[in-house]
This record gives C-alpha cells, structure tokens and sequence, in this order.
C-alpha cells in the first residue's frame, strides 16, 4: 500500500475530531494522506495537529502564493490517488453537487480525475432535508461514493440519522477503493426493471417495477470493485457509476442481452420479468373497428433467471432471484429457490406499505443453509448487503 496516496478534505463539523483517528490508521497502513482543511473545519481541529498526524502540509488556501506555488490546485487535486471527505457537511455536499469552486475544497473536488469518497455528518434534520436528499442523489449519480452516515446520538443533542462513520469502517472504505474491493476481476450479471411487452407499434403490456432496487444493487456490486453488466428494462433511472448498461424492453431481447454478457461470475435477476406476451406484435396500430376489442392471446415468457441458473456450460458461480411476495413469504420463497434453481432468493413481502417503488425494503435471504432475516432498511443498503454476500460466497 506504500504508494497509495488519499487527498483529504476536513470539512467544518464536529466529526472532524474522528477525522484525525482516520489519519492515523491511513498512516499506520502506509497510505499517504494530503489534508485539505476547509475555514470551517479549523473551528474544529487545528492545521497543527492534521499536519503531524499525516506528516504533511496543510493546505487551505485557494489563493495561497505559496501553496500555489509549490502545488497548483488543478495538481493538488490529481496528486492523489482517492478523494476523501470527511467530515462531508451539508454545505461541502451541496457545492459539490452543484459545481460550486468558491474555495479550496469546493474547487479540488470540482477538478480531480479521481474518485470520490464521501463520509457525510449533520444533524439529522439537515441530512433528511430534500435539499440534502437531491444533493445525495447528484453527487451518487455523478459517481462520487458514500461511507455512512450512521445512526445515533449526536452531539446537538438530537437522535437519528447523520453520524459520521467510524473511523475505522470509513478506513475500510478507503481500502477497498484504493485496492479495487473484495469483486476485482469479477464479472456480475445483474437484471433489474420491467420488460415491456408490444402488442403493436405503439402500445405495451408492461408493470409498475421502479429498477430502484436493481439500479443499487448494480451500483453496489461495482463500489466493491465487480465489472457489472446492467440488463435493464425500461425505467428512468441514472446508470451507476462504473456499471455498463444494456438497454431492453422484452423478456426474449433481456434473456439474449443476459446470454450476449455470459460469461459471469455471479448473475442478479432482479427484474420483473412480464410472464406473458401477445402472441403476435401487431406491425401496424390496432384500430378501433365494428368487431369491437381485439381478443389478446398470451403466451409465456422465458425465464431469465431459471435459464441462466440451469445453463450449460457457462453457469454463473452464484445466481440469485427475487421474490416479491405478498403471502406465506418464506414457503413461496423456498419453492422458488427449488423452482428456479438458483444459490438465493432474496425474498420479500410487497404488502408492506412503501417498498413498491419506495426507498425502503425488508428483505430475507433463503438460501439452502436456511434463513436470514434481515432488518427493514434503505434500497442502497440492502443492495451493500447483498452485494457483499456475494463478494463472500465467490471469495
Ligand atoms: O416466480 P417469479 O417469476 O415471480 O420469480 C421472480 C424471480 O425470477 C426474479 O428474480 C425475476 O427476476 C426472475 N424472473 C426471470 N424471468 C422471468 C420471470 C422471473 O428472470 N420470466
């Protein structure tokens, strides 16, 4: 790790004290650390004690005749490896996510060439604020990734959500980016979406599936270092950062772009897959017409997941299905495991208010070794969740 080096950007919170724990281990691991200290964050802790913790400059200055004559900040932004920010506040998230470069900071993230690590902490209010939330949502899909924040006590007195990560598991995330994660040199398959089925030129049989949950399941899969290839149907979500999409609208055009993708280390189906399609696509638009409504005739769709699971010989290593279900959870999910064939299910009860289409979901894992129940939480975290276990059955 010797030659790995972190750019560092302190911003003004009172997390910034963790900030220095951080430095330390980055040192003790042999990771440079450049540290950028923001105005804000020297209320906090002082250029004197960053310094000797990462045995660097400080710099702080936009304007600084000297640092802008020993580094530039066009270099310093580049001069690193990775990008940190921790403490991100909510004022440093919203400059970055709307390109603002009015100080050292703000102008070094707007520069680098180089990834980005996040690791957010504000009072709870000011982190579930939707100016806040559509920052988020900029910043992720502009490709800038996220540590955290975690829930707690915090130092304003309030309870909730926006406690910085601990040091050591934000240390983690630095490691994993600089040495590519636990899926370098792996390929995952991951399917995610509705398929749109053509009755005629202009009309579709289609359903209401978001992508939200695949989309993040793709995007985790890749923050852990995996080359991913996206299946998606038609929805309206941002590509991930490094996640190659393929754009379907059919189950028949989604199982040949899965196939076109084999081989894979591991395949996600996490698409709603329509079971049926006319069984004609009318080449030119029905027509309202005296023998009233046409009669629609279906015929079965392929099964993605059940294909990729049984084929031969370029089986992925672990297939994992979804099953949405809205009774007897953990039976139909079981079945489904034996149905399908596939490593996993990861199952869940769609009846409960808000996951369809929402940002939450409570999920459980049945695989052959039994059942993992897994508390209700956020779609980017289930799919981290996801996405590791993965990472753990192909380690
Ligand atoms: O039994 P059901 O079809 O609901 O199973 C859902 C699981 O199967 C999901 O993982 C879904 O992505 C996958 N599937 C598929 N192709 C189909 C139908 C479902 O890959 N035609």
């Amino acid at each position: 790790m010797s030659e790995k080096r972190v750019l560092l950007i302190v911003g003004g919170g009172i997390a910034a004290y963790k900030t220095l724990e951080l430095t330390r281990l980055l040192r003790k691991a042999g990771v440079g650390v450049r540290p950028i200290l923001t105005q804000a964050g020297a209320q906090f802790v002082t250029p004197l004690s960053l310094s000797a913790l990462a045995e660097d400059k400080v710099y702080s200055e936009l304007f600084s005749l000297t640092d802008e004559a020993e580094m530039g900040h066009i270099e310093l932004s580049r001069s690193a490896d990775l990008v940190v920010v921790a403490p991100a506040t909510a004022d440093l998230m919203a400059k970055a996510a709307n390109g603002l470069a009015g100080d050292l900071a703000a102008t070094t993230l707007l520069a680098t060439d180089k990834p980005v690590l996040m690791a957010p902490a504000m009072n709870v209010r000011m982190w579930e604020h939707a100016a806040t939330r559509r920052n988020l949502a900029t910043l992720k899909a502009d490709g800038v990734s996220f540590v955290g924040p975690d829930e707690g006590a915090m130092a304003c007195g309030e309870y909730g959500e926006g406690r910085m990560a601990e040091p050591a598991a934000i240390f983690d995330a630095i490691l994993g980016m600089l040495e590519g994660g636990p899926l370098k040199g792996k390929h995952v398959l991951v399917t995610a979406g509705p398929t749109a089925e053509a009755l005629d030129p202009v009309r579709v049989l289609t359903n209401r599936s978001s992508g939200k949950q695949g989309f993040a399941i793709a995007g985790a899969l890749a923050r852990l270092g995996a080359r991913v290839t996206l299946v998606a149907g038609p929805v309206s979500q941002p590509t991930p950062a490094g996640v190659s999409r393929v754009d379907i609208e059919s189950a028949r055009e989604m199982l040949a772009a899965c196939q076109a993708a084999l081989p894979a280390d591991a395949a996600v189906c996490v698409a709603a897959v329509a079971d049926w399609r006319p069984d004609e696509a009318y080449r030119i638009k029905l027509k309202k017409g005296r023998d009233g409504p046409p009669v629609l005739t279906l015929v079965e769709n392929p099964d993605i997941l059940a294909t990729l699971a049984a084929h031969t010989p370029q089986r992925p290593r672990v297939v994992v299905g979804f099953a949405a279900e809205t009774n007897d959870v953990e039976k139909h999910a079981r079945a489904k495991l034996t149905r399908k064939g596939c490593d996993w299910i990861v199952a869940n009860d769609v009846t409960q208010p808000g996951v369809m289409g929402g940002a939450d979901n409570t999920v459980m894992i049945v695989s052959k070794a039994g059942v993992e129940r897994w508390d209700r939480a956020g779609k980017d975290e289930v799919a981290m969740k996801i996405a590791r276990r993965i990472a753990q059955d192909l380690a």
